[in-house]
């Protein structure tokens, strides 16, 4: 994998940069609301399952090992796909996770192409509106449709807002779970339920729950280079002004089996 200079280390997303540190849970509700997500999906054996924007591949990699699925894991980001990539071979998995380019924008996918859609963290990046009726789109009638987000979990202080929607992860949006739910309901889901709890991925509990062993690892890269100290050194003090007051919540819906003009 191609090493970044430290200019480019420096104005990483914190997503991005934490994959380059070798992290494999990435997503504000940690392996605990992973782990949900799959017993809710009930995914079954050959199920065709899309993992958009997957980061470096590992709840993709968890629905080929644990379900039996044929999954497609895309991302938009080039770094996050290579890691991906690399993550499934590791796993020995080449066959059945495929990874992909795409925008949860504009999929590259045909009506009805999937059995389960999931959007661990990728929705609050975008137009949610637009990226919800993509993912309903390429999700065959009768599928499921399953989404990480953040929420507002009480109400934050000015310095606690603008420190993370201004400075570490600027553009990302997102409020209540009541939105959320009203978001995906608007895109033609049913169904619509949502389990929610606390942002722990960047408590120290969280980081040693979700990465086990592999914590070690993850330490001896963020040690190695003084690029990556400096980017620690900003983001951990500003990332735990934040911390109280986030959650997140794991949307969980169905797309109807027929279209509403159908029943008409
Ligand atoms: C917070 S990370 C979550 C990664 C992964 N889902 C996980 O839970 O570990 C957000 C991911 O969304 C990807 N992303 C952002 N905008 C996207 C878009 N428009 N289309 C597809 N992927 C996108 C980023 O590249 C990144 O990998």
């Amino acid at each position: 994998m191609a090493t970044l200079t430290s200019a480019e280390v420096q104005v990483l997303d914190p997503y991005a940069f934490l994959a380059v540190l070798g992290k494999r849970v990435i997503h504000p509700g940690g392996r605990a609301s992973t782990d949900r997500l799959l017993a809710v999906a009930d995914v079954q054996h050959r199920e065709r399952v899309l993992d958009i924007g997957c980061g470096v591949g590992t709840t993709a990699i968890r629905l080929a090992r644990e379900c039996g699925a044929e999954v497609v894991a895309a991302d938009i980001a080039p770094l996050m796909r290579e890691r991906a990539v690399a993550n499934v071979a590791a796993a020995r998995l080449k066959d059945s996770v495929q990874v992909q380019d795409a925008d949860i924008l504009a999929l590259p996918y045909p009506v009805d192409s999937f059995d389960v859609v999931v959007a661990e963290a990728v929705t609050m990046f975008v137009s949610r509106p637009r990226a919800a009726a993509e993912l309903v789109r390429v999700t065959r009638p009768g599928g499921r449709v399953l989404a990480t987000e953040f929420y507002w979990r009480r109400p934050p202080t000015a310095e606690a807002r603008q420190v993370f929607l201004g400075e570490v992860c600027p553009g990302l949006r997102f409020d209540s779970i009541e939105e959320w739910a009203r978001i995906y309901r608007e895109a033609g889901l049913i169904d619509v339920e949502t389990s929610s709890g606390p942002f722990d991925m960047m408590t120290a509990r969280g980081f040693l729950v979700d990465e086990g062993a592999h914590a070690i690892t993850v330490m001896a890269k963020a040690m190695s280079r003084l690029a990556y100290l400096r980017k620690m050194a900003w983001l951990m003090p500003r990332m735990s002004r934040a911390v109280p007051y986030l959650g997140y919540v794991l949307v969980m819906a169905g797309k109807p089996e027929h279209a509403p003009q159908d029943s008409a």
